[in-house]
């Protein structure tokens, strides 16, 4: 139990909000925040911001160097992060690489590949060439798709995409077509930024390594708002951002299995990652450090763990179920307007809290200039996932998501902001 849940696993969000000073903030012309943009990046709460300060103030110093006490202490804060993101994420913590973010972590685990295909060629499974695929799908954000383009340039493999149905779920059936025995390594969203959509990831695992394929999957939507086992899933990568988590920027990590991260090599090289170096060659440490170089983003880390103990002490399944509340509620207000579309499922039935949409004769750069003039804050654009704008021939849409800290006056404030902007533009 914690002071934010009552017994019935419901968030008490009157006093999550006291922990987010910024929700506070008044805007435009003096109005209420209303921050409904948590799928670009969450606020932060209290908690996270000062067990950074406490770092800096009593603890800093540069992880896995020097043998001073403080050096001792940044390494411990270091490693016991370490040891709380892969309790969260049910993982042993050997198989947790902390990266910059999740866009880094899939860049990591696309260079290791090409390194690998580089180096030791026909080395099965980490290597590619002509003849061999990587499967995507439709709806990936850019940080899963231009990786692997840019990857299958550099091996001469091809790259392929699952379709999305018109009511924004992944085609399965063109999943099954486009997945076969060439296919090499699949990379799919848990959790889609744009149409909310959650993927079956252990289905879809599963039928990708039927076909001998690898499989990442992009988590970096879905990781903060659903419990989420590792194992369950049964991918072979994850990856995930803490600044969507309630933690800091500047830090996200890479899940991956044991025995594949071990035969990877590296992607960026330098201090920190190796075990011996000559003038003329070098030997790696193992995983994870062998993917860490540089000086360890410590103070990041111990912001990281506190985000996720703050999350463990709402306890997700109370996340979620508070999620798909505002998200029933947003579908049904948007369902009571006249002219709009929403890209993406219009029930909560396996979608999360994002739910883009689009507003007849009104563009949805001007939809999120009406809503910011009344203090609305959401995201309008192609989300970084322009192919699905191209899937439903529209130039953007206009996103909406949502966190602990929402309440129903905040879906209210949406639709009524929706409403001024048909008005306005009537
Ligand atoms: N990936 C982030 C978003 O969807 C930036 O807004």
């Amino acid at each position: 139990m914690n002071a934010h849940s009552a017994p019935t696993a419901r968030l008490d969000v009157q006093s999550i909000k006291k922990d987010f000073p910024i929700l506070d903030r008044r805007v435009r012309d003096d109005k209420p925040l209303v921050y409904l943009d948590s799928a670009a990046t969450s606020q932060k709460p209290l908690q996270v911001l000062d067990a950074e300060r406490d770092f800096y103030l009593r603890h800093n110093a540069a992880a896995h160097r020097g043998a001073h006490q403080l050096a001792e202490e940044a390494t411990e804060a270091y490693e016991s992060a370490r040891q709380s993101v892969a309790a969260f994420l049910g993982a042993q913590e050997s198989d947790i690489v902390f990266t910059r973010n999740a866009t880094e972590a899939i860049n990591l685990v696309a260079y290791a590949l090409s390194n690998a295909s580089a180096t030791r060629p026909g080395g099965a499974p980490l290597t590619l060439g002509p003849g061999d695929e990587i499967l995507v799908t439709e709806m990936e954000h850019h940080a899963n798709l231009v990786p692997w383009q840019q990857l299958a340039e550099r091996t001469g493999a091809t790259l392929r995409w699952a379709t999305i149905t018109t009511e924004g779920r992944l085609d399965e059936a063109s999943f099954d077509r486009a997945l076969g025995e060439r296919t090499k390594l699949v990379a799919v969203t848990h959790q889609s930024n744009v149409l909310g959509t959650i993927n079956p990831v252990a289905s879809l695992a599963s039928r990708a390594h039927a076909a001998g394929a690898l499989v990442l999957v992009d988590a970096a939507q879905s990781v903060a708002h659903q419990a989420l086992d590792v194992t369950e899933l049964g991918a072979d990568f994850l990856v995930f951002s803490a600044h969507k988590m309630l933690g800091p920027n500047g830090i996200g990590a890479l899940w991956g299995r044991q025995e594949l991260l071990a035969e990877m090599p590296p992607f960026i090289t330098g201090g920190s990652m190796i075990e011996t170096v000559r003038m003329d060659r070098t030997t790696f440490l193992p995983p994870p450090q062998r993917f860490e170089a540089g000086v360890p983003l410590a103070p990041q880390a111990v912001g990281l763990a506190a985000a996720i103990t703050y999350l463990s002490d709402l306890g997700m399944t109370a996340v979620e179920a508070h999620e798909a509340e505002l998200t029933r509620l947003t579908l049904e207000g948007l369902a009571g307007l006249k002219g709009i579309s929403v890209v993406g499922p219009v029930t909560t039935e396996d979608r999360g809290a994002t739910v883009s949409f689009t507003v007849d004769g009104i563009h949805p750069h001007d939809v999120g200039q009406v809503l910011d003039d009344q203090g609305v804050a959401v995201r309008t654009g192609h989300h970084c996932a322009r192919p699905i704008c191209d899937r439903y021939s529209i130039p953007a849409s206009t996103r909406a998501s949502f966190y602990v800290y929402n309440t129903p006056e905040d879906v209210t404030a949406l639709i009524a902001g929706i409403e001024s902007a048909q008005r306005f533009f009537a």
